[in-house]
């Protein structure tokens, strides 16, 4: 099954508005009009609008995070609704720096996943060990457990419908990328898994891998058979750094 490559820029909290008009002007002129991969763009809360009126098409955006509730007295928190309402298609969940700053726990994340797609968004669901669970050969327990959290609750058909980020701690914002061999076994463990729930449903599914993917590598990390794309950080934040990874996914998807 060949699965969509999806290329999302987080830009985490970085940018002012007029670095938000310099992307979305330089992604415009830069991305062809017709491209058989996903892009999307993940602006902080008061960016998101500027990104929504100047954005081609063919570029999706989402949020970084959104609350769990529906609303009422939540000060500080944005709703699913909201997030909808506004023009989003996508959002982040459980992205480990909200996981480790923010405490956000795996049964937290998958009501944020579940509320992300009760209101039409795509969630992306971001797992990943840390460098200690790496070295404790716990990595594969540490990502299942963060996954089913999310399955229990919703099941594997609405799991599907949104998309799972594998980014290894360790590798985000560091410099140190997974190697595409590394990034694959956790990516063939994650389908297989699911594949017990739902063999047709987990070859569906979108895997994405996120930790210091560039230019460089991210020809190598798609070209892997269950990398189906990447969640950037650093790399995002210029039109330049963001198209070298676009123009990777353009030749994979054209198969050279
Ligand atoms: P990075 O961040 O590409 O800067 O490592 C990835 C992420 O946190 O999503």
């Amino acid at each position: 099954m060949s699965r969509k490559l999806l290329v999302a820029g987080n830009w985490k909290m970085h940018g002012s508005l007029a670095f938000v008009r310099e992307m979305m002007s330089g992604l415009s002129s830069q991305l062809p009009a017709q491209i058989n991969y996903d892009v999307a763009v993940f602006p902080v809360y008061i960016h998101l609008h500027e990104v929504i009126t100047s954005k081609s098409t063919h570029v999706a955006c989402g949020a970084q995070n959104l609350s769990e509730y529906d609303d009422g007295a939540v000060t500080g928190e944005v709703s699913a609704k909201m997030l909808a309402d506004l023009g989003c298609d996508m959002v982040l969940v459980g992205h480990s720096e909200r996981r480790v700053r923010n405490n956000e726990n795996n049964e937290e994340v998958a009501k944020k996943f579940a509320q992300a797609l009760k209101f039409g968004l795509t969630p992306i669901l971001c797992v990943g060990e840390s460098s200690v669970e790496r070295q404790n050969g716990t990595t594969q327990t540490v990502v299942w457990q963060q996954i089913k959290a999310v399955l229990d609750l919703v099941g594997i058909t609405k799991l599907a419908e949104g998309v799972i980020a594998y980014e290894p701690v360790w590798a985000i914002g560091t410099g140190e990328t997974a190697s595409a061999n590394q990034a694959q076994e956790v990516h063939q463990f994650i389908r297989s898994q699911l594949a017990l729930n739902d063999d047709t449903i987990a070859r569906r599914i979108r895997i994405l891998y996120g930790g210091s993917c560039k230019g460089s590598n991210a020809y190598e990390l798609f070209s892997m058979p269950d990398v189906d794309g990447g969640l950037i950080g650093g790399a995002s934040l210029t039109a330049e750094d963001f198209m070298a990874i676009c123009q990777q996914a353009d030749r994979l998807s054209q198969g050279v």
